[in-house]
Order: structure tokens, then sequence, then C-alpha cells
């Protein structure tokens, strides 16, 4: 299937312009655009351009529940990344995170084992002894950037707790190799002329993808030889569910893929973002926020994915069947359907003063957001499968570096933009020093998306 069938129709209001520009703004610079295009239309569902149906966006809790909640209507999507069958990484790009029907069921029971609690107490140590070889710990030195940083301690803990990885010099550049598949597939060059030939962009592509299938072959070979270990890919070789149904090494391959290209940026964004709101404000009148217990913790962590999503926007699903959401025009048959978590978090009615940074609305006593209101990891059968993972490894870095103290801004230029297809975050450097804390008055296009309170 084309990614765009802009010969669709739907009969609701939306942004003007041409569609096949609109939808690749919205894919490339989801967060401007969703601000900016998007925001203005209060309703169920808005066309990325008015009257096309190729591309909407659900607002709203009625819609977003309905989607989360039904898997027969909505697919994720298909024909994103289709490779060539017949190859042993045909399989690469399948995994749970673009399977539908029975094998998404399938394969999320055969996942679980990798991120279930007892996995995560070995996880919890790892992520402990990284931020300890961290350079949020080391006393002294030089500035640094807290982006790269986060970014550094984000995929040497994938690799630990999901390869079983211990070796900090083959670490990076392994992968470094299986994250920029998925990034460089976004690139139109690659998704859109899909020649397989040895010197277009798309066959140079296909010779990584199988490279680096290659590389997790060898690695998967060796694991199911070995005895049970703690590391995800151990799990995952010996996990059996009761019917004794398990993984292949294609399977194996592919999920792995997944898991570095969902949760390496998003969590590595997601802890950038929560410590920015920890050294900083935009508010020359606001002070630093006091953070003595797991309680404050958690309301700082969860207004700061509430303010600052490192995931604007879900990924894609397809329209299998024409549908009303939540009382909205139909939206036909092969439209391409995306939720947004940065509007959802920010409609005033739920959330008062959403452009203000205000921890204390998590508090107990405060007005909650109801299911569905609060969405940075989706919700419902496809709610991400390392939410916990990301979560456990975002509050134990960040109360560590609480207890060490925290770093200070070099600078106050922030930018908040995307960093990927996916992922928002810092788009530029963002230098600290370890041990000159300081609270900073904050500056750049982060003061776009948080506002002091009125
Ligand atoms: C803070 C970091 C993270 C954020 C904000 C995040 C966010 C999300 C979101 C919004 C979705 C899509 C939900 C939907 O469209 O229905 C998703 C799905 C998914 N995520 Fe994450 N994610 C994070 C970390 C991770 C990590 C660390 C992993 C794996 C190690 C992971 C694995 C997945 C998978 C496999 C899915 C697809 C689940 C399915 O379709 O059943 N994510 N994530």
């Amino acid at each position: 299937m084309e990614l765009f069938d802009t010969a669709l129709r739907i009969d609701a209001p939306g942004p003007s312009g041409v569609p096949m520009v609109n939808n690749f703004r919205l894919i490339r610079d989801s967060a401007r655009f969703l601000l900016a295009r998007i925001r203005p239309y209060d309703q169920p569902v808005v066309p990325v351009t008015a009257g096309n149906g190729s591309v909407v966006v659900v607002r709203g809790r009625d819609g977003v529940r309905q989607v989360f909640t039904d898997n027969t209507a909505f697919h994720r999507a298909d024909g994103l990344f289709d490779l060539p069958p017949g190859r042993p990484w045909s399989g690469m790009f399948d995994a749970i995170i673009t399977a539908n029907g029975a094998e998404h069921t399938r394969r999320r029971k055969l996942l679980m084992p990798a991120v279930h609690r007892t996995a995560m107490a070995h996880y919890r140590e790892v992520f402990a002894d990284t931020f300890a070889r961290s350079r949020f710990a080391a006393p002294g030195g030089d500035p640094f950037d807290l982006k790269q940083e986060c970014l550094r301690i984000s995929k040497t803990n994938l690799m630990r707790c999901l390869l079983g990885f211990d070796d900090d010099a083959s670490l990076g550049p392994f992968a470094d190799r299986i994250v920029t598949l998925g990034t460089t597939a976004a690139d139109p060059r690659v998704l859109l002329f899909r020649r397989d030939l040895p010197w277009s962009p798309y066959g140079r592509w296909l010779h990584r993808v199988a490279a680096a299938y290659d590389e997790l072959a060898a690695l998967i070979a060796g694991r199911r030889a070995a005895d049970p270990r703690p590391d995800a890919l151990s799990i995952l070789c010996h996990a059996v569910d009761e019917d004794g149904d398990r993984l292949s090494t294609e399977e194996i391959a592919g999920e792995l893929h997944g898991f570095f290209a969902a949760g390496f940026e998003t969590t590595a964004m997601t802890l950038s973002l929560a410590l920015i709101t920890l050294l900083g404000s935009p508010d020359p009148a606001a002070s630093p926020v006091e953070v003595t217990t797991e309680d404050d913790l958690s309301a700082v962590l969860k207004e700061s994915q509430r303010l600052l999503p490192a995931v604007p926007i879900t990924l894609p699903r397809r329209v299998t069947t024409t549908v009303e959401i939540a009382g909205s025009p139909p939206v036909p048959k092969g439209a391409l359907l995306f939720m947004a978590p940065l509007l959802e978090h920010r409609d005033p009615l739920v959330y008062p003063s959403p452009q203000a940074f205000r921890p204390q609305r998590w508090r107990a006593g405060e007005p909650a957001p109801r299911q569905y209101e609060f969405i940075p990891f989706g919700l419902g059968p496809r709610r991400c499968l390392g939410a916990e993972f990301a979560d456990l490894q975002v509050r134990t870095t960040l109360s560590l570096m609480l207890e060490r103290g925290l770093p200070g801004l070099v600078r106050p230029r922030v930018d908040y933009g995307m960093v990927n297809g996916v992922t928002a975050g810092p788009q530029r450097p963002v230098p600290v020093h370890a041990d000159r804390p300081r609270w900073t008055v904050l500056t750049g296009s982060i003061t776009e998306v948080w506002k002091p309170a009125a």
C-alpha cells in the first residue's frame, strides 16, 4: 500500500495547503505542525489538509479512547518499511510495533518476560551502575552536553539490559548501526524511491539492514547456546509460552531492532527534558522545584512528560474500514491516523494553565486527569511495551543525580523540537557543568511551549 492516498476525502475543515506537502511536514516536524496548524481545530478528527482524507489527527479523550481500544478498525500502519521478501533479514522491520491482530497478541505474550517485574530488578542495578560511570557522576571536569550524555546513558542501558553487552568499546558503534536503520528509513529518498539498486539510497539502506541482521543473528545463536542470563536477549531466546510457541531468530532480530528504534532516543529525551525542568525555567519569577520525596520526583517527571512530551505524536495507524470517530464525519478506509500527546496534554479544561510547569497539579487532592487524557506511552492493548523499563531508568537516573547534586546549565538557551521522525527533545547541545549548580532563566524555542503561569 502507498504511504498516503491523497485521493481520499473527508468532510472536515483543516489547514490549507497541498496534501502531500502537509503530510510530510507533519511527519518531519510534528511538534511544530501540531501546535501551529492542527491545534486551532477543536474537533474529533482534523485532516492534515482541509477536506483531504489521506492523513488525519484525532483529538479529544473520546476519540483517543476509541482508537487506542479498537485494534480492528485501526491497524498499526502497514507499508511504511516493507522489505523485499524471501531474505533472512526480510523481517527486520516486522516486530510487535508493526504487527496487527493475532500476530500482535502472540508477540506481546512472548515478549512480556523481557519487561516483567523480575527482569526489572536486574535492570535497576544496571541503570545505577551506568549512572555511576556517566559524566553526571564524575567530579570536576569540563562542561559537557547534557543531551549527548543522556543519549549515551540510554544507549548503554539498552545494550547492557537488552543484549547483555558490557564492553564500552563495541557498545556505541553496534548500537548506532541498529538505531540508524529506522531513522534513515524515514529519509524521503529511501521512503519514496524504492529501487533495490546498489547505487540507490534504498539499495544502500537495504545493504545496511542485511549487515545489522547478520550481527544480531550471530548474537542470538550465541545466546541460545549459552545458559540463561538476566539480559532481555537471553530471556527471549529461552522464552516459551504455554503452547510451546517461541520466537524464531528472525523474529528476535526484528524485535531487538524495534526495541532500539522505540526505546533509545525516546528515553534519552524524556530524561533530558525532565532534567532541564529541574535546572531552570523560562519564568524569571519561578524558583527551583523542591524534590525531596519519591512523590516529588514522580510529579516532576509526569509534569515534564505532559508539557514537553518526548513523543509528541503516536505511531501511525491505518484505518481499515470507513469509520466515525467520536461523532466525526466518516474517516475513509486507508487514511493514516495519528494521535497527539502534545495536544491532548494541553487541553485547558483538563490542565488549567496548560503552558505552565506545575508539578503540584499531580499531587493528591488536586483534580487528576482521567484515563486517556495523559498518554506519554499511549494506552490500551498497544501501550508502550518498554514503559516500565523507561520509567524505571529515568527515575533511577534522576534520583541518583539529585542525590549527587544537580549540574548547572552553562548557557540559558534550550530549543524544544523534533530530533528525529518521532522524538522531540533539545534540538541543540545543552552544555552543563557537573559541579557548578545554578538555576537558570531559560531562553530559546522551549519558551514557545513552556510559559510563565498566567
Ligand atoms: C520514555 C521513553 C518512551 C516513550 C515516551 C515511549 C512512547 C511510546 C508510544 C507513544 C508508543 C505508541 C503507542 C501507540 O501508538 O499506541 C510506544 C510504543 C512502543 N514502545 Fe515505547 N516509549 C518509550 C520507551 C520505550 C522502550 C525503552 C522500549 C523498549 C525497550 C519501547 C518499546 C515500545 C514498543 C515495542 C511499542 C509498540 C507496542 C505495541 O504496538 O504493542 N518503548 N512507545
